[in-house]
């Protein structure tokens, strides 16, 4: 039985939403997060919500001894590791943040973890792993490693780092989970994606313009082999993501090794459908124009996920409609993210 985890970048975005499935679920969580893309209030509407205050460490996966004091302090026995740095254009320009911060910060957590004889990881990967998909949907045995930036390629050294560790010694029970597009909000309203400055993902560049802080969308191509030309992905509701780390958690009770599941819905919608989807939910046009493609980006990418349906017994629930309709709450209650403090 695990009874105790410890969330690092629990405060961020999926972080934040994990913390609030794992508190309701019964877990005591200790969130270590050096706050460095996130706000501390996010923790406090997730006690809010939960009615449970999970602790919480300020400080940083690279810094030895802070673990070393927190799996001292609390009876950690599984390690749920979002904290990292995710934006593609700034691993471009500063490779070596991308590499100190997700892959020094990760060596760190695993020595402190092996130390402490906690043998148990969660691992936050991405879809972006696969590169540009030979065939899609994409099934976990498709060749990963073709990344096309320092960001992906962090991810995918994780991935690889943690597989040797795993074939080195035979207590470790990690799982590698590769997310297709996180979208959404909590349906409260109170807890949510709070990028700083201009987003450079579609879902909060989107609900930005509907509240009127952008003037309008640039949507990247239209010239893509897809259904309307434009960039398809598999969003996927981060409540239902978060669902997934704890039918993760529990699988990993029973298996040594590392375990690679796709966590997507298995369905692909195009930029338009999901302009589309956002006014039916929120009632609000959204102005757009056709810009050309961006850099790296590919036409379509969707998960098949049928393997962790089988070994998970876990499935995205939430369609796109809510979504949308969870990520408009949020935005609206929040229209600075957690500065708003209109809760
Ligand atoms: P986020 O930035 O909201 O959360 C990451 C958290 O980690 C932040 O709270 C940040 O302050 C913290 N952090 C960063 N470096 C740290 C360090 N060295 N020590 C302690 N805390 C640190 O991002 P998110 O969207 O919640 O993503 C969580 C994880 O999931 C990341 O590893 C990200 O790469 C991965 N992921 C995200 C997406 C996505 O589209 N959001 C897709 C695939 C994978
Ligand atoms: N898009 C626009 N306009 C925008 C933003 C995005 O048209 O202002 C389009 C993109 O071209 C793409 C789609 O919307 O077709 C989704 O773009 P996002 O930036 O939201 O997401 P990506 O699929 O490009 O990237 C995300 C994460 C990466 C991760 C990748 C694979 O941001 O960190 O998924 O998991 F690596």
């Amino acid at each position: 039985m695990i009874k105790t985890v410890l969330v690092t970048g629990g405060a961020g975005y999926i972080g934040s939403h994990t913390t609030l499935a794992l508190l309701l679920a019964g877990f005591n969580v200790v969130v270590l997060d050096n706050l460095c893309n996130a706000s501390p209030e996010s923790l406090r509407r997730v006690a809010q919500l939960s009615d449970r205050e999970p602790v919480f460490e300020k400080g940083d996966i690279r810094d030895r001894a802070l673990l070393d004091k927190l799996l001292a302090q609390h009876p950690v026995q599984a390690v749920l590791h979002f904290a990292g740095l995710k934006s593609v254009g700034e691993s471009v320009a500063y490779p070596l943040r991308y590499y100190d911060n997700n892959v020094g910060g990760t060596v760190t957590l695993c020595q402190a973890m092996a130390a402490a004889g906690v043998f148990t990881l969660v691992f936050s990967s991405s879809a972006t792993v696969y590169g540009d998909p030979a065939t899609v949907p994409i099934t976990e045995d498709q060749p990963a490693g073709h990344t096309t930036n320092p960001y992906g390629r962090s991810k995918f050294m994780v991935e690889q780092l943690l597989g040797d560790l795993a074939a080195s010694d035979p207590r470790w029970r990690v799982a590698l989970l590769r997310y297709f597009n996180p979208v959404g909000a909590h349906e409260s309203g109170l807890i949510g994606e709070d990028p700083h400055g201009i987003p450079n993902n579609l879902l909060p560049y989107i609900t930005q313009v509907a509240v009127g802080k952008l003037p309008e969308l640039a949507v990247f191509g239209n010239d893509y082999q897809t259904i309307d030309g434009t960039g398809v992905r598999d969003y996927i509701h981060v409540v239902d993501l978060a669902q997934g780390h704890l039918a993760a958690l529990k699988e990993l009770l029973t298996r040594t090794g590392t375990h690679v599941w796709n966590l997507g819905t298995g369905q692909g919608y195009s930029v338009l459908q999901v302009v589309q989807a956002f006014k039916a939910a929120s009632g609000q046009p959204i102005p757009y124009r056709t810009v050309p493609r961006r850099p790296g980006d590919i036409a379509a990418c969707y998960a098949d996920p049928a393997k962790a349906a089988a070994e998970l017994g876990w499935s995205a629930k939430r369609d796109l409609f809510t979504m949308m309709s969870d990520s408009w709450r949020w935005q609206k209650m929040n229209p600075d993210g957690y500065r708003s403090g209109n809760d």
